[in-house]
């Protein structure tokens, strides 16, 4: 590496010695005004960039360098162009994984963008050492809005590192007419390092989704194994900030959660190291406020759930809070995994929704409209396993779900 002496570099230490105005001294010039050393040395982007949890007015982009850089995302609209820089705690972040939440978007609205990583050489006290840019390939992505027509998913779960497996899967997605990916976790067996998480998962993934679709991922109960499951959620990070949410997209108010571990925290095999009682009542608390107030969950033709446990995962009261709130909500159908094979359950007297377990090398195809919601339930091969059909409820969204007492 060579460093690129900057001309101002000597006025500005004087300068800065002697107190003088900074900017006004170099009259502006960015290239004259960086009185820290350049070397000539770019960062290359190995990984990504790939979108996570998009929705209608947020994405959050992650990529990887291999060097250590600072980021930022390069956004257009039309004619418009803006940059969006990361801080935590008033230092921009300088490191191998990027992670740029973007907010404030307009709904339904195509966005171009660009990633961009600067080297960042050496982090010296005062004048670090830094480097060149570079940039991933121009591409876009449209927000999901709660005004489109139409809403589509590709599904799949339970894919537990196995790269052709997920490749078979990938190839079978029609991405002109797919709006996201879900994935319905235990993407692992146990997470053990970062490595691990791109070979046996996201890179085929990110491969087929390319820098446009979205990832939206439901946590499985695998994720929370494993000496690397504590920085996992760093790797899927959503604009949230956690690893459940909901979205508005157009007929389909899809909740993604989190169903956490499938046994007691007390299970000795965890060691006293779980937590997810806690966790999961704030989940809880979250989706009460989601049911009580959330104006396109009341009045969306479907309410879809996405997560990997069917059953809701390992609770104290075996699911009963949660299986009343999703009846109470009204809930159409709940997409999920875990069993490693496929099942489907009616609404019944103990869950007033659909419920499609998926198969481990299965693809389900979700695609609704304001009258119908289909589910494509296909093999890895594109044979048929199952076809449901659900017809809007002519539900008074306004009614007992919003006024009654929640459970
Ligand atoms: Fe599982």
């Amino acid at each position: 590496m060579t460093a690129i002496e900057r001309p101002g570099l000597r006025r500005w230490l004087l300068a800065l010695c002697l107190g003088l105005p900074l900017l006004g001294a170099q009259g502006g010039a960015r290239a004259q005004a960086e009185p820290y050393r350049v070397f000539d040395a770019r960062p290359v982007i190995t990984e990504g960039p790939y979108l996570v949890a998009l929705s209608d007015t947020a994405v959050t982009a992650v990529w990887m360098t291999d060097a250590p850089s600072h980021a930022r995302l390069r956004l257009t609209e039309g004619a418009t162009v803006r940059e969006v820089e990361p801080q935590v705690d008033g230092l921009v972040p300088v490191g191998l994984r990027h992670v740029v939440t973007v907010t404030g978007l307009t709904p339904g609205t195509r966005y171009g963008y660009e990633a961009i990583a600067t080297r960042v050489v050496k982090l010296n006290p005062y004048w670090p050492d830094k480097g060149l840019s570079a940039s991933s390939e121009a591409a876009s992505f449209t927000t999901f809005s709660a005004a489109q027509p139409r809403a589509a998913f590709a599904v799949m779960t339970d894919t537990h590192e196995d790269t052709g497996r997920i490749r078979r899967l990938m190839k079978l997605i029609d991405w002109r007419r797919t709006d996201a990916l879900i994935h319905l976790g235990d993407a692992f067996d146990w997470v053990a390092s970062e490595e691990q998480v791109f070979r046996n998962w996201l890179r085929p993934t990110i491969a087929a989704l390319g820098p446009g679709k979205p990832l939206l991922f439901a946590r499985g109960n695998h994720e929370l194994r494993g000496p690397f499951a504590r920085q996992f959620a760093g790797y899927v990070p959503t604009p949230e900030g956690r690893l459940y949410y909901a979205r508005a997209i157009g007929p389909v108010h899809l909740m993604v959660l989190d169903t956490g571990e499938d046994k007691p925290d007390d299970t000795n095999v965890y060691a006293q190291l779980n937590r997810t009682v806690p966790y999961r009542e704030a989940e809880l608390a979250w989706l009460r406020e989601q049911v009580r107030s959330d104006a396109h969950l009341a009045r969306a033709p479907f309410r879809v759930v996405a997560m990997h446990q069917g059953d809701w995962g390992w609770l104290p009261d075996g699911g009963a809070a949660w299986r009343a709130l999703a009846n109470q909500a009204g809930v159409d159908l709940v997409l999920a995994g875990h069993d490693h094979e496929f099942s489907y359950a009616p609404p019944d007297a103990a869950h007033g929704y659909h419920l499609l377990v998926l198969g481990q090398d299965q693809l389900a195809r979700v695609e609704a409209t304001a009258r119908l919601l289909t589910v494509e339930v296909v093999t890895s091969s594109g044979a048929p396993v199952h076809t449901l059909k659900i017809p809007a409820r002519a539900l008074t969204r306004a009614g007992p779900t919003l006024n009654g007492a929640l459970p």
